[in-house]
């Protein structure tokens, strides 16, 4: 393949807050040459989201070899490294791993009756259902018809100091069942509802418009917030439900206790910045796993303690205050799956949800890759006073 890939932003319809996403072309990620990386990577890190077409040929290898490229100092292991192998994580039904190529998984709906990529025929696949995460959910007559966003999230373990957030993931779609819509249904009382979404579309909102659409005081406790996040999460939230809009759960006390989680190691446990740096453009994303959070840490001026948000309802009821607007139906990029697309799309400045319910007998197969980061993401910079009312924010550590 000669000269350099083409970037096409996205041309969103009109009425569209959506202000990323960008197709590529005239790339084989099968062979991708370092020139092309390097226009690749200032895309992603520009665009958020990359849509690679035709790409249904590319190996497994290939996929994590693109993925890998973009945090090359990682050691190479799946993003939630082997954390999703415990039977209690939320994470461990949906997930299907490539025996030759463990750092790619899996994922979809139906039954493979070839089996996969060393995967044994008729293995099962299942696609999230609301159903099994929300506290209440779309009738039963409606099921086909309606659906909603299962869980908004980052593709990270979120716990364990070798783990940091992955930086890019990619998602390969294998095999797509088309010709359905179905409305996503928000059911949060804002009568906010998407019609037309493809059935099995994946969602994606900016953190950067998250945070930039937060009130200037808003950005100043975000800048200034670190979020803690419970130790083997996955597991923890295991009996938890989720809001109707899949943006974090409701609480009920349905947390696993300590003691019924695996050992913690206090120094495996992550606080985050609240906001992410992006390291091209250096824009500001309100990054935080709703679903994960146990506490927050905030610093409300200066010379003042940091006062820790502790309680789970009320560290919950914030993170929602700041990123429910980020939702709202016009942010909200639905990519319209088709074989072989291959979509990157940037970890660290987006979140995302599966969407959709599928009928049996539908069969959906995508490969998904990520990489446990090397470090943890860059915070906001210190600032002294500036944009701040003249208050010095407390340095933000990188790595909690
Ligand atoms: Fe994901």
């Amino acid at each position: 393949m000669s000269s350099s890939p083409e970037i096409r932003p996205f041309v969103h319809p009109a009425g569209s807050g959506v202000d990323f996403g960008a197709t590529v072309t005239n790339v084989d990620v099968e062979n991708i040459t370092d020139a092309e990386f390097d226009v690749i990577r200032d895309a992603l890190f520009t665009h958020q989201v990359l849509v690679f077409k035709n790409q249904g040929h590319a190996t497994p290898k290939a996929q994590y070899e693109l993925t890998q490229r973009f945090d090359p100092t990682a050691a190479g292991s799946y993003g939630h490294g082997k954390t999703i192998d415990a039977a209690r994580s939320v994470l461990h039904p949906d997930l299907k791993t490539i025996p030759h190529q463990p750092q790619v998984q899996v994922i979809g709906h139906g039954v493979l009756r070839d089996g996969y990529e060393g995967l044994p025929p008729n293995v099962r696949l299942r696609h999230p259902h609301h159903r099994t995460f929300h506290a209440d959910h779309v009738p039963d007559a409606d099921d086909l018809a309606c659906t909603r966003f299962y869980r908004w999230h980052i593709d990270a373990a979120l716990y364990g100091r070798a783990l940091a957030p992955p930086v890019a993931t990619t998602l390969l779609a294998v095999r797509v069942p088309r010709g359905r819509v179905q409305t996503v249904r928000y059911d949060d009382g804002s009568g906010d509802a998407i019609p037309d979404a493809p059935l099995g579309t994946t969602a994606f909102v900016s953190g950067y418009a998250l945070y930039d659409r937060l009130s200037a005081a808003d950005q100043a406790l975000a800048r200034a917030a670190r979020v803690e996040y419970a130790p083997h999460p996955y597991v923890w939230m295991s009996g938890a439900r989720s809001r109707p809009t899949g943006l974090g759960l409701v609480s009920e006390g349905r947390e696993l206790a300590p003691r019924d989680l695996p050992p913690v190691d206090p120094a495996d446990v992550q606080i985050l910045p609240m906001c992410w740096r992006n390291p091209v453009t250096g824009r500001l994303a309100l990054q935080v796993h709703p679903s994960a959070v146990r506490r927050l840490h905030l610093h409300l001026g200066h010379g003042r303690e940091a006062e820790v948000v502790d309680d789970l309802e009320a560290a919950r009821a914030l993170v929602y205050r700041l990123q429910r607007p980020g939702i709202a139906p016009e942010k909200v990029y639905l990519h319209d799956w088709e074989e072989g697309d291959l979509v990157l799309f940037h970890n660290r400045g987006l979140l995302h949800s599966v969407v959709g319910a599928f009928a049996d007998d539908e069969v959906r197969l995508f490969r998904q890759c990520n990489i446990a980061g090397s470090a943890m993401p860059l915070g906001p910079e210190t600032e002294a006073g500036a944009g701040d009312g003249g208050r010095v924010p407390v340095p933000v550590p990188a790595v909690g």
